[in-house]
């Protein structure tokens, strides 16, 4: 009997991932996901630690499933409740106390035993908490992807962080890194692209210091295996995301100017501007270096689109740091970027700073002054695009009948109105308007016939 699986999630594209292997997972023991939880025989809630607000959002969304739970009950079912992903790996036991009606925490290196969690809660032999970091990779246990993952198909490559930057629990909540090995990775892309798949981005968090084992016994670079992944058939496109500027190797860059398939777009967070504050993250780059990177990529691809993210409010940051940071935005001009105040996060150092934590108004007044800046180069960005003809890859319906969505080579969204469905065709938009956050255009000649070849 076919029973409802619904998974939640938040944070960043590798929970995404997360959550789709885990209903991978899930599918032979009969679960198939609903898009909603009410009734549901299992929510899961995928989660993030990375700032305060992304952790807190679960408790609350935890009170309604309970609610949900409670109902269920009454009429004589039941609803397994797990909390997976970072806030788990973080937290552990402390979900269950504070959340007693939940059955199983698990971490994300521990998903692909995720049967016999499940088993164990349902059978009411207690509560089920799985965080252990296991010596062996989940990926050798996961099975195969069960169906399409749509026409922009998520691929993890790489796990884990060894950076340490001290405002980040991603080394604590996902651990070491590691690679996977680089056959693996190009048999999963063969598969994403015969279900359908003709975009896919390799994941990591971070991915440009992939050092996988190679198929020819040495061991294979993000770059190397970038050209390879472009040689399968029928794969249109690759990106890969999230990268850190130490790790943007000359072999990465010269990708970026020799495989066409390779999009013209580079998530680098650089995170601030001033080197005193860098020095006090531990990013273990100074802005120069950053520069440097970015005019090698312009080097190599002219019309590369650079998005980062940056952090205000570092503990100590001063206005002439701040100053700094918004001087580098000037020089690099961003086609869109994400910023964020310092949240100081449980067990990482920078949060354990007894001096120099700024006050929240402060960091709110830079947080607005960072994204007013921000949003005009996105804006100038998008504006420029008026009248080219770019190559979009249609990936959904719009709202509106007859309207299709896709992305551009630089990762805006196009809107195209009066088409028939266009999911899955990469054809050519001739851009008429630009907004803020996304450009419409029409179909160019020959757009409908490439449709039915595709
Ligand atoms: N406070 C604010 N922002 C953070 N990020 C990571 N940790 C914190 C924190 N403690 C941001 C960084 C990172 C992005 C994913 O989240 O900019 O690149
Ligand atoms: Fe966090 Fe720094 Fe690692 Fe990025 S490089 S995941 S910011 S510790």
């Amino acid at each position: 009997m076919s029973k409802k699986l619904f998974i939640k999630t938040y944070g960043c594209q590798m929970n995404v991932y997360d959550s789709a292997r885990m209903a991978d997972v899930l599918a032979p023991l009969g679960y198939t996901q609903a898009p909603a939880p009410d009734g549901a025989d299992m929510v899961i809630l995928n989660t993030c630690h990375i700032r305060e607000k992304a952790a807190e959002k679960v408790y609350s969304e935890l009170g309604r499933i309970r609610a949900l739970k409670q109902e269920k009950q009454a009429g004589g079912g039941d609803m397994v409740i797990a909390v997976a992903g970072c806030v788990a790996q973080a937290e552990g036991a402390e979900i269950m106390r504070r959340a007693p009606y939940v059955d199983v925490v698990f971490g994300p290196q521990a998903y692909h035993r995720l049967p016999e969690m499940v088993a164990r809660a349902t059978r009411h032999q207690g509560d089920v908490l799985d965080t252990e970091f296991p010596v062996e990779s989940k990926f050798d246990h996961l099975p195969e992807e069960m169906g399409a993952r749509g026409v922009s198909a998520f691929l993890t490559v790489q796990e884990g962080c060894d950076k340490f930057c001290t405002f980040c629990v991603v080394p604590y909540t996902r651990g070491a890194e590691f690679s996977r090995p680089a056959a693996d990775i190009v048999a999963e892309a063969r598969r994403l692209v015969d279900a359908g798949s003709r975009e896919i981005i390799l994941l990591g968090q971070n991915v440009n210091a992939y050092h996988g084992d190679g198929p020819d016994g040495g061991t294979w670079s993000l770059g190397r295996l970038i050209r390879e992944l472009a040689e399968i058939d029928g794969l249109e496109r690759l990106r890969y995301t999230t990268s850190h500027p130490l790790e943007m190797t000359d072999d990465l860059i010269a990708a970026h100017g020799d495989v066409p398939a390779l999009m013209p777009f580079l998530h680098l967070p650089v995170q601030s501007g001033s080197d005193r504050v860098l020095e006090a993250m531990n990013r273990r780059h100074r802005r120069d270096d950053y520069f440097r990177v970015i005019d090698k990529l312009r080097a190599a691809r002219p019309d590369i689109a650079l998005s980062g993210d940056f952090i205000v409010g570092f503990p100590d940051e001063s206005d002439a740091d701040f100053e700094r940071t918004l001087d580098l935005v000037r020089r690099v001009g961003y086609a869109q970027a994400y910023s964020f105040k310092y949240s100081p996060r449980p067990g990482t150092p920078a949060a354990a700073l007894q001096y120099g934590q700024i006050a929240e108004p402060v960091k709110a007044e830079r947080l607005l002054a960072l994204q007013v800046l921000l949003n005009e180069q996105q804006l100038a960005f998008n504006q420029a695009c008026i009248g080219r003809d770019l190559a979009v890859l249609f990936d959904r319906d719009g709202r509106e009948a007859g309207q299709a969505i896709g992305r551009s080579p630089y990762m805006q969204s196009v809107h195209v109105n009066d088409c028939d469905t266009m999911i899955g065709v990469l054809a050519d938009v001739r851009i008429e308007r630009a907004l803020a956050n996304s450009l419409a255009g029409r179909l160019m000649d020959g757009a409908e016939a490439s449709a039915h070849a595709a």
